[in-house]
C-alpha cells in the first residue's frame, strides 16, 4: 500500500468525500449529507488519503467540550491494514490538542470489529440501546462507548 496521509477535512474534498460516501452507501446506511447541514463549528471530519483518493473517513460532532463519533469507515480494499487504527489514534491526539474532554459513541453490538479497535483505545461501554438501529426493517441493539481524556 502506498504511502496514507491523515488530514482534516478541507473544502478541496469536500466534493471527493461525497462521491466516497455515495459509493459506499449501502454499507453506510446513513445519509451523509446530514452531516453537513450542521454548523462548521460543530462538526470535525478527518480523512484518510492514498494516492490523493478518499480511502477513509472519520466524522465527530462537538458537543461543547465532548465528541460524538457520528460517521468512521474506511474502504473495504483497505481494511485489516491499520488505516482505522491510525485515523482514530490521530483523532484522539486531535481531541486532546482541542481540549476535549471524552469521546463518545454508538456501535452496533454485533461490529465486533469496530468494538475491538475502539476497546484497543481503551474506549468504555457505559450502556446499550435495544433495537436501536433498523435496517432492511430489522432492528439491531447499539453499544455506547466513551473515552475519557485526560
Ligand atoms: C471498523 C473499521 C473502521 C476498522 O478499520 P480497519 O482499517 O480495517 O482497522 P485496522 O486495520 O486499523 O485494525 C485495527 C484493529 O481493529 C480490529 N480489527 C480490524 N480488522 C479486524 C478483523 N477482521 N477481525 C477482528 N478485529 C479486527 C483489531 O483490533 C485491529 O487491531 P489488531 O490488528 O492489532 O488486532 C473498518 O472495518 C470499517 O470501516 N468497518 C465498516 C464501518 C464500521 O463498522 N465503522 C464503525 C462504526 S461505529
Amino acid at each position: 500500500m502506498s504511502k496514507v496521509k491523515y488530514f482534516e477535512l478541507n473544502d478541496s474534498f469536500i466534493d471527493e468525500l461525497v462521491c466516497f460516501q455515495n459509493e459506499f452507501s449501502k454499507d453506510l446506511n446513513e445519509n451523509i449529507s446530514n452531516h453537513f447541514t450542521l454548523k462548521k463549528s460543530q462538526i470535525f471530519t478527518l480523512i484518510a488519503c492514498s494516492r490523493k483518493s478518499i480511502i477513509g473517513f472519520l466524522i465527530a460532532q462537538r458537543i461543547i467540550d465532548s465528541f460524538e463519533i457520528n460517521s468512521f469507515f474506511i474502504s473495504p480494499s483497505f481494511r485489516g491494514m491499520g488505516v482505522g487504527e491510525k485515523l482514530l489514534g490521530n483523532f484522539i491526539k486531535n481531541s486532546c490538542e482541542k481540549k476535549i474532554t471524552s469521546i463518545y459513541l454508538e456501535v452496533m453490538k454485533s461490529n465486533k470489529i469496530a468494538i475491538k479497535l475502539y476497546s484497543k483505545f481503551k474506549f468504555l461501554i457505559y450502556g446499550s440501546r435495544k433495537d436501536y438501529y433498523e435496517i432492511n426493517g430489522l432492528k439491531y441493539d447499539a453499544i455506547l462507548m466513551k473515552l475519557i481524556l485526560n
